[in-house]
């Protein structure tokens, strides 16, 4: 397959899915540079990408999307963007929305600026979420997200991806700037954050402590593997039509307590390892995502998604990585985020 790209500007590369899925392009297109930029912010690991980043075809700027010049300056050489970089975490979303706004809208805002007036970009990826789509109903099991359902988040962090896409397709109608917006489902794989819920849970396990389910555990969420999700964005970003947004599932939909239940199953672990805790605030019940359009149009589905050889294939890339995420749980801001009552969910 011919890329359109040359050159891509990758931003929040240092991030679970933007490591995962600089590490999957260069595998598939081993002729593409690829510039990753991102702020380093808590959620931001250079160990994520050891393994690439003395590869010539590799670049790390060390920058914040919100910062004009030092966008400007990197996409003078690229022909291509896929924008990774936010605030990803709804718990601290709900805890100081600030930095959610800052970063998820202003940064978008600063980074479409740039690449409408750098007049090079002939591709520009939005990745978004299933959740800014709101909540389905548990006793309407048929209903799904389109990509023509309306906006309705729920979260600040919902709201501000949400005014992120709204924002990136205005570019496209107004400026005719080839935006793509995606909005996928929850991801799961290496390199998460543990403050997500599965890489939270396993290890806390694998470390003797309880797993903090959040409220009755009936909330269900839709499971792609990350790499799943990394063919998605590269089909949109050398496939997909300007303009159009594309959601991505991993037809997967699984309640809290069953995606317990299977790791502490999983685990060899018994349920006296749950500890319930207090509902989130205003707690989405269910996302399920209709991905027909990305399957009739770009020819992708899911195929890494299966349980429980991808949930189980995880937990031993966890098992097997204390050195990376060990240091995550150490850190004092991240021991108070994780060692309160707060429960595990994207
Ligand atoms: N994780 C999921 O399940 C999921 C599902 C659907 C969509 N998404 C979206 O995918 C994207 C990546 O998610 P993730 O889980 O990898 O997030 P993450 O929190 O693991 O990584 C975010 C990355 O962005 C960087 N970043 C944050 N603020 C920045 C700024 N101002 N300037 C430059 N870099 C900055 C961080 O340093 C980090 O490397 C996000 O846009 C998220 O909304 C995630």
């Amino acid at each position: 397959m011919t890329s359109p790209s040359q050159h891509l500007l990758v931003t929040g590369g240092a991030g679970f899915i933007g490591s995962n899925f600089i590490r999957f392009v260069m595998e598939q297109r081993p002729g593409l540079q690829i510039t990753n930029l991102d702020a380093l912010t808590y959620a931001g690991n250079p160990a994520n990408l050891a393994d690439i980043e003395s590869d010539e075809r590799y670049q790390f700027v060390h920058a914040d999307v919100r910062d004009r010049d030092a966008v400007s300056d990197v996409l003078r050489n690229c022909d291509a963007v896929v924008h990774f970089a936010a605030e990803s975490h709804v718990d601290r979303s709900i805890h100081d929305s600030g930095p959610f706004l800052s970063t998820n809208v202003i940064g978008t805002q600063v980074l479409l600026d740039a690449c409408r007036d750098a007049g090079n970009i002939n591709r520009f990826v939005q990745v978004g979420t299933d959740e800014v789509y709101g909540s389905l109903p548990l006793d309407c099991p048929d209903l799904a997200f389109t990509e023509s359902t309306p906006v309705q988040p729920n979260s600040p962090y919902a709201s501000s991806k949400a005014a992120a896409d709204l924002l990136a397709l205005s570019y496209h109608h107004t400026f005719d700037m080839p935006v793509m917006v995606t909005r996928c489902s929850n991801n799961f794989g290496p390199y998460q954050y543990p403050e997500k819920v599965i890489p939270l849970f396993v290890t806390n396990l694998l470390d003797g402590r309880k797993v903090p389910l959040y409220g009755d555990g009936l909330n269900v969420r839709d499971w792609l593997h990350v790499t799943d999700h990394c063919e998605a964005v590269l089909a949109v970003l050398e496939s997909g039509r300007p303009g159009q947004v594309y959601n991505i599932g991993g037809n997967n939909e699984q309640s809290n307590r069953e995606l317990t239940h299977m790791i502490l199953e999983l685990m060899g672990c018994g349920r006296d390892m749950i500890e319930q805790v207090a509902d989130r605030p205003g707690h989405d019940r269910r996302y399920a995502i209709d991905a027909r359009r990305i399957r009739d149009e770009l020819g992708w589905s899911p195929s890494r998604s299966q349980w429980p050889d991808a949930l189980e294939e995880t937990i031993q890339w966890y098992r097997e990585n204390e050195d990376w995420w060990r240091p995550l749980k150490a850190n004092a801001f991240n021991a108070t985020m994780l060692t309160s009552k707060s429960g595990g969910d994207s």
